[in-house]
């Protein structure tokens, strides 16, 4: 079946009808669907399914075996994202094999498509869970104390799901299947529209994390609190906000947003007692992200001192720069004929895993050039290609 088609068979699972877009969130009702869905597919088509210690989900073409050529993405999506993000990797990985079968072709190393347990961290805050538990990038204790914002913990929301949470960790025999990993991605940005091209392979990945600021001052009554007598967190928060878009514009290549704050408790007439606010922040160089959160960081500190507030800041997850195995790509780009090179700003399991094994991105052109957000989008012609090239580097490797 096409990868375009595939899409389209999940095409209302998780819309979110308030923010647009889907939400699908690590083991709630549209991701446990989708999983359940690529489960199913993997059936079809006579694949073995096993579902590791860390609720990764594997589709083994052929008897599992160390070394195997490997592909495959996530089901998951930040609040009210697009269709593709994740979803496209899964799809055309399935379309891959039914177009390497059509063709007669049968692969000579192990071939699986794996579909990681929650990339976005939409859910519990920490991206690429399934990879970093796998790889043991991320300590089994502190994923599972992980909390929802209704207060479920990872160990709680994976048991509900059917998971054994005392079993996360760090995962060597899994992670010594994987000869290689290939994941296929939306574009994300606008490279593939400028250089008008519907495929590329990935460069490399922005060092990126993310960081909790915790504002705490004192609730009180809107109308009747005079200026000179309030602990407003939400001024701190405001001052860490303006300082994190001037800082990146100041540094070369730096990106850093807030896109998500909490007052509590959140009254139009109530000064908010406490404010948390996420600041993700992506600079590419060693060293360069923290020292562009410490800047922030000052700002903070200074600004909640002079409203009378406190501050905590805590990284909840920080990658290094990544650069994709240049071996790799190069056969890659060599299977395809020549396509463009892409960076990214983007993080992805293919970058978790880049530090065990040779890995690589395929992206695939989204003419928008937006993504986490419901206007991201591939035409399905680019679609079909960008599984069409997928098979083709799978017969390569695979072959
Ligand atoms: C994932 O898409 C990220 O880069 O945050
Ligand atoms: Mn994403
Ligand atoms: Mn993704």
């Amino acid at each position: 079946m096409s990868a375009d088609r595939l899409l389209r068979e999940i095409a209302d699972v998780g819309r979110d009808a308030g923010r647009g877009g889907y939400s699908r969130h690590a083991f709630d009702d549209a991701e446990l669907t989708l999983r359940q869905w690529f489960i199913e597919q993997a059936g079809m088509r006579g694949l073995a399914v096993r579902t590791d210690r860390n609720g990764n989900i594997w589709a083994w073409w052929g008897r599992p075996q160390r070394g195997a050529v490997v592909t495959g993405s996530h089901l998951d999506s930040v609040p009210g994202g697009g269709a593709f993000d994740g979803p496209l990797g899964v799809a055309s990985a399935i379309a891959a094999v039914d177009i390497l079968r059509a063709k007669g072709f049968s692969p000579t190393k192990p071939l699986a498509l794996l579909v990681f347990a929650e990339e976005e961290g939409g859910r519990f805050g920490v991206p690429c869970l399934g990879s970093r538990l796998l790889t043991g990038a991320l300590d089994a204790d502190r994923a599972r104390g992980l909390r929802d914002t209704e207060g479920i913990t990872l160990a709680e929301a994976a048991a509900k799901a059917g998971h054994d949470p005392e079993r996360f960790g760090a995962d060597p025999e899994s992670l010594s299947m994987i000869g290689c990993f290939i994941e296929l991605h939306v574009e994300q940005g606008r490279g593939l529209i400028d250089m008008d091209s519907p495929v590329a392979t990935g460069s490399s990945i922005i060092a990126h994390g993310r960081y909790r600021f915790s504002f705490s001052g004192q609730g009180n009554h809107a109308g009747a609190t005079l200026i000179a007598d309030r602990h407003d967190p939400m001024l701190p928060a405001a001052a860490v906000i303006a300082a994190a878009r001037r800082a990146a514009a100041a540094a070369r290549d730096a990106r850093a947003t807030v896109g998500r704050l909490v007052p509590v408790p959140g009254g139009t007439n109530v000064i908010a007692s406490t404010v948390d606010l996420w600041l993700d922040a992506r600079v590419p160089g060693a060293g360069r992200t923290a020292a562009l959160v410490d800047d922030i960081a000052e700002v903070a500190r200074i600004a909640a001192a002079e409203e009378g507030c406190r501050v905590t800041i805590t990284e909840e997850s920080y990658s290094d720069d990544v650069v994709f195995d240049e071996p790799l790509r190069r056969r890659m780009d060599r299977v395809l004929g020549g396509v463009p090179a892409l960076p990214t700003g983007a993080g992805h399991d293919a970058g978790i895993l880049a530090a065990h094994v040779p890995a690589g991105m395929l992206y695939v052109r989204n003419p928008t050039g937006i993504s986490h957000a419901p206007e991201e989008h591939a035409e399905p012609i680019d679609v079909d290609f960008g599984a069409v090239s997928l098979a083709h580097v799978l017969e390569e490797l695979a072959g």
